[in-house]
């Protein structure tokens, strides 16, 4: 006979808040051969620096050794070179306040656990990225939105309500890029409210940027960051998307006075940055490939967006609106009053087209007629097609 053991013990009270990432399962759906997916939030595989990076690793473990392979501070030259970049977008730091992370999710995570309890209020746009759930609704906050529109972003009126009623927020996290999923970017306007507001209510606000250094179109509009004289922006950058999601490197721009906090809290989860890609990362980023890259990704971005909005007005043009991203990797559209875009998912992967329904990123639930659509990792030749399917299955699921 088996021993008998007790059962495991109930979760830690943070499981019950914490949901699956939509997305997640939703790569299930959509990871079958054939299917043209807009529905990625990636980079395209065949734009990615894969012998450029080969060659930077290559260099480094020639120079560098087993240095690159042990554990190790954060690596000076990389906070060096992200601490110039950032000044040259007009936030004033220095190499020590650049705070490696694994990436900005991993930001995200950190920045939350040092303000934010289960029960505390946190203010989010009312449609955001799913990583910007978990770690506010995610972790049990009373999460209070804001409404964001698609010409200059969230709406700073509401944002300095939602910081003005009581209990005080101990968080908010705005996109001000190319926002995941609605494409839009905050107008500069904003983002000097934005600081001003976190700074006279006393929130810390998580700037979430992965999207900024993916311009194609336009001019470079300065950071949240910049505009923070007092300390209460945390920036968060990342090298997922201008350079490769594997990287799993990104950092943060944080007050001195949180850096030995921040530091000890990340040290309960994984010590530190691999010491071999930071290395690697900053290998790519002095030799000038980073720019290289950039200039050959966003162009090719930009072709791809071209080619989606051309066939969304020719295809949707009377029946749906949508926005006009200039960079990042997601255009949202907006459809008819009544079409369920959850509905349509199943049907369009039928016909070898995947998109996410907007729904996914609604905190408060609703938007059922809305999709966010990717146009990075498709190749320019399938959008017209992948289109012309999208609109008949809407057309079909409005009768
Ligand atoms: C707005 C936003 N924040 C954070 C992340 C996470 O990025 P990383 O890969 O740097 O962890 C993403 C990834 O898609 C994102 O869209």
């Amino acid at each position: 006979m088996k021993p008998s053991h007790p059962d495991l013990p109930p979760f830690g009270r943070e499981m019950t808040h914490l949901k699956r990432s939509v997305m997640r399962e939703l790569i299930k759906i959509i990871a079958r051969p054939g299917v043209v997916s807009l529905a990625g939030g990636l980079p395209a595989n065949e734009l990615l620096p894969v012998d450029e990076f080969r060659q930077c690793l290559d260099a480094v473990l020639r120079r560098d050794g087993p240095k690159a392979l042990q554990y190790g501070p954060p690596h000076r030259p990389l906070q060096t070179w992200i601490a110039d970049y950032m000044r040259s977008r007009g936030v004033a730091c220095e190499p020590d306040q650049v705070f490696i992370t694994n990436g900005a999710q991993q930001g995200l995570n950190l920045i939350s656990r040092l303000f934010l309890d289960a029960g505390d209020a946190a203010v989010t746009e009312a449609i955001t990225f799913t990583g910007v759930q978990q770690v506010t609704k995610g972790r049990g906050a009373r999460v209070r939105t804001i409404p964001t529109d698609f010409r200059a972003g969230a709406d700073m009126d509401a944002l300095e309500a939602a910081f003005a009623a009581e209990p005080r927020p101990r968080l908010a996290v705005l996109i001000p890029d190319f926002h995941n999923p609605l494409g839009v970017s905050l107008s500069v306007e904003r983002r000097e409210r934005a600081a001003q507001l976190a700074a006279t209510y006393g929130v810390p606000l998580i700037e979430d940027d992965p999207y900024s250094p993916l311009r194609f179109l336009g001019d470079p509009r300065p950071p949240i960051k910049a505009f923070d004289e007092a300390g209460f922006v945390f920036y968060l950058g990342s090298f997922s998307k201008m350079l490769a999601p594997a990287m799993r490197l990104g950092w943060i721009i944080a007050p001195r006075a949180v850096l030995p906090r921040l530091t000890v809290l990340r040290e309960s989860f994984d010590l530190e940055s691999s010491a071999l890609i930071q290395r690697g990362v900053a290998e790519f980023a002095l030799s000038g490939l980073l720019d290289e890259h950039l200039r050959r990704f966003n162009a090719a971005n930009r072709e791809r967006r071209d080619a989606l909005l051309a066939a969304l007005k020719e295809h949707l043009g009377d029946m749906a609106h949508w926005t006009q991203p200039e960079g990042g990797l997601f255009v949202w559209v907006t459809l008819p009053e009544g079409v369920d875009a959850w509905e349509m998912l199943p049907k369009a992967v039928e016909r070898n087209i995947a998109f996410v329904p907007g729904a996914a990123f609604a905190v408060e639930g609703g938007h059922a007629n809305t999709m966010r659509l990717n146009f990075s990792s498709v190749r320019p030749d399938q959008i017209p097609h992948a289109i012309a399917v999208l609109a008949e299955v809407i057309e079909e699921a409005m009768g």
